[in-house]
Order: C-alpha cells, then structure tokens, then sequence
C-alpha cells in the first residue's frame, strides 16, 4: 500500500461522509433483547471480562484495523494503542505491507514501545498479497517485528474492484492461504472489510486452518464509498456509489459464521456503534466486537477520546448485560434476541 494512498484513506474517512446513510444497514435496529425488570443480579456484580485467543480481555472489544505506515498513521496508531491498553482491550494494526519494503515504516506499527501492556495486538496484511512476493516468511517477518498475539489476512475483494489501482487476482487465494496459515506462529483470523462474510465464504473458511474470522459486515464504513470518493475515473465513481450497500449485514453475518464455524473465533465488527450493539453481536455468537472509524475520529482528537469512546461502550455492554440479568459475558451469549414486529398487524 503506497503511503499516498493510506493518508487519503485516512484524511477521507476523518473528513468525509464514508459510513452508511443512517437506517438500520447493520441489522442490529431490527432485533431486541428481552428486557428484564426483575434481573437478580446487581449491576456491580457484572463481568464483562474474556478471553480471546489466548489473551484476558476486560471486555470483549477491539479497535478496529486501520492503519500504519506513514507519520500520521503512526501517530493515530499509538493513540488508539495507549487508548486499548488503558481500557485493557484488544488492537489491529492496519495493513502492515509498507513493512515490508520500507524498513523505517516498523516504526509506525510498533505500538507496543509506546504502549508495552497492551493485552492483544492483531497484525494484518491482505489475502490477495499472497503471492504478490508475501508468503509465510514476510507474514512471519511482520508478527515478530512487532510483537503481534494473532494476525488478521483481510479479504477485500470489492474495495480491490473499486480502487484505480486494484489488485483483483484473487484466483488460487484458497491454496495459498491453506499453505501459509500453519507456517504463522500466532493464531489466524480472516477479515472482510465491510461487505461481510457470507455463508459461501464462512463454508469455505471452514476448511482452511484459521482460528477465525471478522465479519465487518455491511452497516458502518463503506469502502466502496471510501473508493469511490478517491477515484478520478466517471466509471469507477459510480460504482463505488452501486456498490456501497453490496454484501452481508453485520447482524446476519455474525449469525452466519457462529453456525458455520462452531467453535472458532468470531469477531463481529462493521457499524458497531455502542454497548447495545456489542451485546446483540455477542447473543448472536460473536466472541467479541471491534469498531473501527468512531476510534479513528477519536484518536484524531487525542488518546484519552478514544479511551473515553470505549470505556463508554464497556459501561453500554455492562448495563445491556444488567437489564438482560447477565453476571458473565458467556451468559448473554445465551439470551435470545426477538426480531421488533409490528404487533397491529397481527391482531
Ligand atoms: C481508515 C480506515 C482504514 C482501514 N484499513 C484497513 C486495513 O488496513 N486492513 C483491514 O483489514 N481493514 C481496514 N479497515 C476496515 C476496518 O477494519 C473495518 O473492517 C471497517 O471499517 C468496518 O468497521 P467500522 O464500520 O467500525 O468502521 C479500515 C477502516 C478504516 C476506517
């Protein structure tokens, strides 16, 4: 990824309107909890602690990947790390390519100088560089440089489509990503970038040797948008605009890969905006929820905004938890979710 390229994503999302027109793209707006007035258990007694893969957790919530790989990627990077390190959650790095021809570019990812107790750091690259000169030695380069827990290969086949510069060879992606995953030190997630994973997709996943997935599902960031605000080309601009409600919700993408893929890792994430949403992903069987841009916007303000931003959607998470007479994470990944009727039209 050129350095151009991740500072007009950055200033575009900081800038522009880059998310879903509001509605309920997510899925989450459509479904409730059966609310409790009679919880039997006291609201200080709630625990949103976890674990995630391998790591302890206060909530089961990270940032969102983003970035890396210029000054002011590093800068936002280190704020977003000493914000998840004080929370004691956990934090993705953005694309970590640039390390790997740019030596100085380490600098911008290695958050843990600044911030050495963060408790799950999340290393990325995309699937389709695989191939492209990324095999099992570079991935291994770019865990250990920084000290990465797991590592995170985004499968981002529309925003590729999108972009000028698009890198769309994704054939024969399947046979290199079964060859590479075993040779990673760390625990594997697959990540979406905003289209979600489908059950096409989770069924394919199944048979690969990966920990789990992220869904980044449709409902929040839009790089079909993100795209089609940065291209020049007529064509390409309209696209990106068709494009941007393409592909799985995140509500049913969660619900799709806890199916598919018992007992691996799911992390949901795409338009996660608050403490209600986290709790909805979790009773659909996620393990845990990461946001991404409100971080980012944060982050642009200073590390305590963004500290603040989470510690918010912990206090949203443990109130959901309360009102659904949940002590544990592991008990609200039991309570059922309703989907909002229209009662009238039944009588
Ligand atoms: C500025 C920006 C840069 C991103 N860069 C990456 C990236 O390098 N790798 C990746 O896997 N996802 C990347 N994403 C996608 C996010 O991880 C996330 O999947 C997506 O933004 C949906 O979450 P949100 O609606 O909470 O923003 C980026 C998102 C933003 C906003």
């Amino acid at each position: 990824m050129s350095a151009d390229r991740k500072d007009s994503h950055l200033a575009l999302c900081l800038e522009e309107d880059v998310e879903l027109p509001s509605g309920d793209a997510t899925g989450f707006a459509g479904l409730r909890f059966d609310h409790d007035a009679l919880p039997e258990v006291d609201r200080a007694a709630v625990s949103t602690g976890v674990e995630l893969l391998g790591r302890r957790l206060a909530a089961p919530i990270l940032v969102g990947a983003m970035t890396g790989g210029t000054e002011r990627a590093g800068e936002l990077n280190r704020r977003l790390a000493l914000a998840a390190a004080r929370c004691r959650v956990g934090f993705s790095l953005g694309s970590q390519r640039r390390m790997l021809r740019d030596p100085a570019a380490r600098a911008t990812f290695a958050v843990r100088d600044a911030a050495p107790d963060l408790p799950l750091l999340v290393g990325n690259v995309g699937a389709v560089q695989l191939g492209d000169g990324v095999g099992a030695r570079e991935v291994i380069r770019l865990v250990q440089e920084v000290g990465c827990d797991a590592f995170a290969f985004h499968l981002n086949p529309l925003q590729e489509a999108i972009q000028p510069e698009g890198e769309t060879r994704f054939a024969g992606l399947m046979a290199r990503l079964r060859a590479v995953v075993p040779e990673v030190p760390v625990p594997v997630l697959l990540k979406e970038v905003g289209a979600g994973i489908s059950e096409t997709t989770a069924l394919k996943i199944r048979e690969l040797p990966v920990a789990g997935v992220e869904t980044a599902g449709v409902g929040g960031t839009s790089f079909a948008l993100v795209e089609s605000l940065r291209t020049e080309d007529p064509v390409q601009r309209a696209a990106g605009r068709l494009f941007a409600r393409w592909g799985i919700p995140t509500a049913e993408s969660v619900a799709i890969c806890r199916r598919v893929l018992p007992g691996r890792v799911v992390v949901a994430s795409g338009g996660i905006r608050n403490g209600i949403e986290v709790a909805k992903a979790l009773a659909l069987g996620a393990d845990a929820a990461a946001l991404a841009l409100p971080l980012l916007r944060a982050a642009e303000r200073s590390a305590e905004a963004a500290a603040e931003l989470i510690a918010r959607t912990v206090e949203e998470l443990r109130t959901a938890m309360f009102l659904t007479g949940c002590r544990t994470v592991a008990d609200l990944r039991q309570r059922r979710l309703s989907r909002v009727r229209d009662l009238t039209a039944e009588a």
